[in-house]
């Protein structure tokens, strides 16, 4: 065999076994699934660079033994939930729970003696999941993923026992079945042991696990996987022939407890702690009863949910950003433990924040594992008198992020000194100041860089804000990339991500060159840019990183504006006090605060410059659609006087849901003015500009809810 013949069949089998080991890490990475032994695994891998040593001509970019771990993720199909799943508001105490109750009342305009039922059930500690049935047969399945979009996990969960393939008894036409998947403590316990028998990585408790199972690229681990569902939630539903030729029009439930019902005859398994619950004083009872059997249920549980009963309630109490008015979640008070702090380490946030971080000594809190703390603000290390050394009460409550309730002074170890917050940016060295609020002449809690251009760590921080999820959405630029993009000089302003392509065109180092990259991902990453350059306005807002300008803030701005151009005109002109600043402050949520670092964020000259650069690669779009197919999509809106049917609240949020602008002043760009009862000045500035004013009732039927009365 010729030298160039021996190559080639080499080049052959490498390209095989890289293939082969490339699937195998997947297995084992990705899916924690490996299909064969760790030895096997070493042999295949020993061989492969046996082949590289005696040819080095086939080390190239794509070989595996230049690569970092793994491959990127393998994604899930995406699903497009009908109705976007929810997450939940939370209380803590007694006191929040009649709070939340009178809230309902009040948004209702209930007396507050009235009597409103509530289901209780527990809040099961897995991830959510929403089940797709039509005409009774489960057609798919998707997680949670951001609320509107979720993994397509369908073959996984056919696997799961609770799962029924058809519903029984007489179906609706569509319905999404949503509720918890879990995994039960025994079954945990098992899987670990096995987990552990094997030499692979053990699961941290029961919810990732379950997680872990389920979003599994191959169904076959799933289904050795124990997991459990329980129901209870719906998405879009239809009740389809169900309904028609009936006596009685309702729905053939209308209570939250009816659809329980209804799941269980479906063939469902619903929590069996759920309860009906007249009062704040029995929802409280029943929260006591769960917690005292927290212990003995056998899976996690993380609270207790209540729900309005009255579908029809429900729907009149609809939502508030992410969250439905007429649900929240009553939490357990969160676990406590022990631990050491071992240094404080100093982070730098995408506004210039600095946040001490306490490393501890790695400690289990409620099932996690936690070696870090947030030690909020140098008035707070002050005020509980945190030293290295001490030891530590640490609290875990959920999914927030691990606090230290105080010192254990008897432990101190001798000489521990005071900590000293730094003065200096541990990312720049620019100075790290406090900023004195103008109003109180106050120092501000926070100490913040004041090197915004010049500090790596809120460039990169800004840039992956830029790119997130909910702002430019650019897939393919994480945290990874973004850092390595910046320390590589290659992206330093957000403009910059949309011309690196044309530089690297002309570049001698090729971004395809680099180490993990390779000529289908970078393909892959100018795709998603490209793919990004035409943004919805509230986005494009959003991923400025203006200060209090969180996305709900972005959605305000955007459609009061409309345009940016108009945004930025009114911004640049917004000085205290003047007309501009009052356009901005008149928006309805947007107060003085918001305003200012509105104002402040256009007028720096260095944001004009990155955003004038920005405005020439991207083109804006108009505001995401929020209902557009409504009467009053788009129109600016004015309540004024007293409503009898809904309250004022009710009124605002249903106008907004159908995509108006509300408004709390009558102008010339006021579209409609509702008056309620006693209208006054408002109503009297209408009638004079000329605006289109109706009644309460002509209101609920330009709403489509109907006025009947
Ligand atoms: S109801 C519109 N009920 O909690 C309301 N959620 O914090 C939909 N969860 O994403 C949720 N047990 O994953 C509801 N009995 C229960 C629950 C429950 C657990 C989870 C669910 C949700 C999260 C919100």
């Amino acid at each position: 065999m010729t030298k160039r013949d021996e190559l080639a069949r080499a080049r052959a089998e490498h390209e095989q076994l890289g293939d082969e080991i490339a699937a195998h890490d997947r297995a084992y990475y990705q899916n924690d699934a490996p299909v064969i032994s760790d030895a096997d695994y070493d042999a295949m891998r020993r061989r492969y660079e046996a082949l590289e040593a005696l040819f080095p001509a086939l080390v190239d970019e794509n070989s595996l033994s230049r690569k970092v771990g793994a491959a990127p993720a393998e994604k899930f199909a995406k699903i497009a939930h009908a109705v976007p799943m929810l997450s939940l508001g939370n209380i803590f105490s007694d006191e929040e729970l009649e709070d939340f109750v009178a809230r309902v009342k009040r948004f209702l305009g209930l007396d507050p003696d009235a009597e409103v039922a509530f289901t209780a059930e527990p809040k099961i500690d897995g991830l959510s999941c929403s089940l797709r049935y039509e005409k009774g047969v489960l057609v798919s399945a998707a997680t949670r993923g951001d609320g509107l979009v979720g993994e397509d996990v369908t073959a996984n969960v056919r696997t799961i026992a609770d799962v029924p393939e058809r519903l029984a008894g007489a179906a609706p036409d569509v319905i999404d079945v949503r509720g918890e998947v879990y995994m039960g403590h025994r079954d945990f316990a098992a899987l670990n042991g096995r987990q552990a028998a094997a030499g692979k990585p053990l699961f941290a408790n029961p919810r990732n696990a379950a997680a872990g199972s389920l979003r599994q690229l191959d169904p076959h681990v799933t289904a050795q996987r124990p997991l459990k569902f329980f129901a209870y939630a719906w998405g879009e539903l239809n009740w389809g022939e169900l309904n028609r030729g009936e006596v009685d029009p309702d729905r053939p439930a209308d209570s939250q407890n009816g659809m329980m019902t209804a799941f269980r005859a479906f063939g469902f398994k619903v929590n069996p702690l759920t309860k009906l619950c007249r009062s704040a004083g029995e929802m409280l009872a029943h929260f006591r009863d769960i917690e005292s059997r927290r212990a003995s249920l056998g899976y996690d549980i993380d609270g207790v949910v209540y729900k309005v009963n009255d579908l029809a309630l429900q729907q009149r109490l609809g939502f508030v950003s992410r969250a439905p008015r007429w649900a929240t979640a009553h939490k357990f008070p969160a676990e406590k433990a022990t631990s050491v702090v071992r240094d404080i380490e100093i982070q730098v946030g995408r506004t210039g924040v600095l946040t001490p971080v306490a490393r501890l000594d790695p400690v289990t809190v409620g099932g996690v594992v936690v070696s870090n703390a947030t030690l909020h603000n140098e008035d707070e290390i002050a005020r509980k008198d945190i030293r290295i050394g001490d030891t530590v009460i640490v609290q875990r409550a959920g999914d927030v992020i691990p606090q230290i309730l105080g010192i254990v002074p008897e432990k101190r170890p001798e000489g521990a000194r005071p900590y000293e917050f730094p003065h200096v940016c541990p990312a720049c060295g620019s100075a790290a100041v406090r900023e004195i609020d103008a109003k109180t002449g106050e120092a501000e809690v926070a100490r913040r860089c004041t090197g915004t251009l010049v500090c790596p760590a809120q460039a990169v921080e800004r840039l992956r804000h830029f790119c997130s999820r909910n702002a430019f959405d650019i897939e393919g630029l994480g945290d990874k990339q973004i850092a390595f993009f910046y320390e590589k000089g290659l992206i330093r302003t957000p403009a910059d991500i949309f011309t690196l392509q044309a530089r690297d065109s002309k570049s001698l180092t090729r971004i395809e060159n680099f180490e993990g990259f390779g000529k289908v991902s970078t393909r892959k990453l100018f795709d998603a840019i490209e793919a990004r350059r035409d943004v919805a306005l509230n986005r494009f807002i959003f991923a400025l990183g203006i200060r209090h300008v969180g996305e709900t803030n972005a959605i305000r701005l955007a459609r009061s504006f409309e345009t940016f151009e108009a945004l930025r005109e009114a911004a640049r002109h917004a000085t205290p006090g003047s007309e501009a600043r009052q356009r901005i402050n008149d928006i309805d949520g947007i107060g003085d605060v918001v305003a200012e670092a509105v104002a402040d964020f256009f007028v720096e000259p260095h944001n004009e410059r990155a955003l004038d650069a920005l405005l020439a690669q991207v083109r804006i779009l108009p505001m995401e659609a929020v209902k557009s197919d409504s009467a009053v999509a788009g129109k600016t809106v004015v309540f004024t006087g007293t409503l009898v049917k809904l309250t004022r609240d009710e009124a605002k949020a249903m106008a907004e849901r159908l995509g108006a602008k509300v408004s709390s002043s009558v102008s010339k760009k006021t579209d409609l003015v509702i008056a309620g009862a006693d209208a006054g000045s408002k109503l009297a500035k209408a009638r004079e500009l000329g605006v289109e004013v109706i009644d309460e009732d002509a209101w609920l039927v330009l709403a489509g809810v109907g006025a009947s009365g």
